[in-house]
């Protein structure tokens, strides 16, 4: 089964062809950060415009990359949510009547089962069951996942996502969108030691998270020391913030992951979205999965963030499980993972 998938939810086009039997043929990704850096956070009109313009073409540079003809795929999948809905909206009425027009099945898939999905495309995939943290701009959860089709939801956070949160603080910080790689990479000239801020719902017991409170503690630690540094305050002490806080959200994560692999007695923990391109996260995650006696998986950094490849796997899974849409699309820019069972 080959599939083409398309990704628009948000911020970037992402366009992959899938192979049940020789894996991934192809990506391609056109990312609008560019687009939106001015704004500082991204504009949803101004995002859907942009897939409009680059979604047609990037599939026709796809196809002449992989070295392959429209008339031998089997399927096209389309994030159908959650996302913006206007970007969704590009995506799912252009890949449903590529499908049509080429007569084969099309189908679309969550967002977050894309990314939950996307370790499956490396060389070594994690086995089932794994509990998976998705950790992305607008989503902090922790699923046990326990086949394809099987997820349930563990905990998440019940307000700001761990990304929402490294953006919203590196924007208090002056960087520029999006902040998250932007401060990771600060904060690694940061000192460790000279702030502390809380880990948010870790000494109570339970699977969810809040991180609204960590970036309103950075704005008080930033403006106390603008008034103790006389106003401007040094480059040192902005890395140092940054790394105090990336310290915070890793420790958080951490702890709730430990909690999750040692509630479930699932030794198999996958990390994905945004999150889980950040380089100290996983090397404390994998020091504390190797404590526990199993292992972590992640994708590779670029199928960390948002990309066409994890929702041609996705798509290709369920329409080899029979899935497929009518001559309709719909999509649905809040949707919970729970409802995504597949009947077997
Ligand atoms: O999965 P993703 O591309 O889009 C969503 O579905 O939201 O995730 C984007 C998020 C942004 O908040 C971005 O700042 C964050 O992932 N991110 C990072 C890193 N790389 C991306 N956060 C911390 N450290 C990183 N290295
Ligand atoms: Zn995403």
């Amino acid at each position: 089964m080959r599939v083409l998938g398309i990704e628009t939810s948000c911020d970037e086009t992402g366009v992959a062809i899938f192979d049940s039997k020789e894996g991934l043929l192809a990506h391609a990704l056109h990312s609008q950060v560019e687009l939106h850096a001015s704004y500082g956070g991204v504009v949803p009109e101004l995002a859907s415009r942009d897939h409009v313009r680059k979604v047609l073409p990037l599939i026709q540079q796809l196809f002449h990359d992989a070295g392959v003809e429209a008339s031998s795929l089997d399927g096209v999948a389309y994030t159908a949510g959650p996302g913006l809905v206007g970007a969704l909206l590009v995506g799912a009425s252009v890949g449903r009547s590529l499908a049509w027009s080429w007569g084969i099945p099309a189908v679309g898939v969550h967002h977050m089962e894309g990314h939950l999905l996307a370790p499956m495309l490396e060389n070594e995939p994690p086995p089932f069951p794994f509990v998976a943290m998705l950790v992305s701009g607008g989503h902090t959860q922790l699923v046990e996942v326990a086949r394809f089709g099987h997820y349930q939801l563990l905990g998440e956070s019940l307000d700001d996502a761990a990304g929402e949160a490294f953006d919203k603080t590196a924007k208090l910080l002056g960087l520029p969108y999006p902040g998250g790689p932007e401060l990771a990479k600060l904060a690694e000239q940061g000192d460790p030691s000279r702030y502390r801020f809380p880990r948010p719902m870790t000494n109570r017991p339970g699977l969810d998270f809040s991180f609204s409170g960590l970036k309103t503690f950075a704005l008080n630690t930033l403006q106390e020391a603008e008034k103790q540094e006389g106003g401007v305050i040094s480059q040192q002490t902005r890395a140092d913030i940054a790394r105090a806080f990336e310290e915070a959200v890793v420790d958080t994560l951490l702890i709730k992951c430990r909690r999750a692999v040692r509630q479930t007695n699932i030794k198999t923990l996958v990390l994905a979205g945004g999150v889980s391109a950040n380089r100290r996260l996983r090397q404390r995650i994998d020091e504390m999965m190797n404590k526990e006696g199993g292992a972590a998986y992640y994708p590779r950094p670029e199928f960390c963030t948002d990309n066409g490849a994890m929702i041609a796997y996705a798509g290709c899974q369920r329409l080899l499980a029979g899935e497929a849409e009518a001559l309709r699309f719909s999509v649905q820019p809040r949707w919970p993972m729970d409802a995504l069972v597949i009947d077997d």
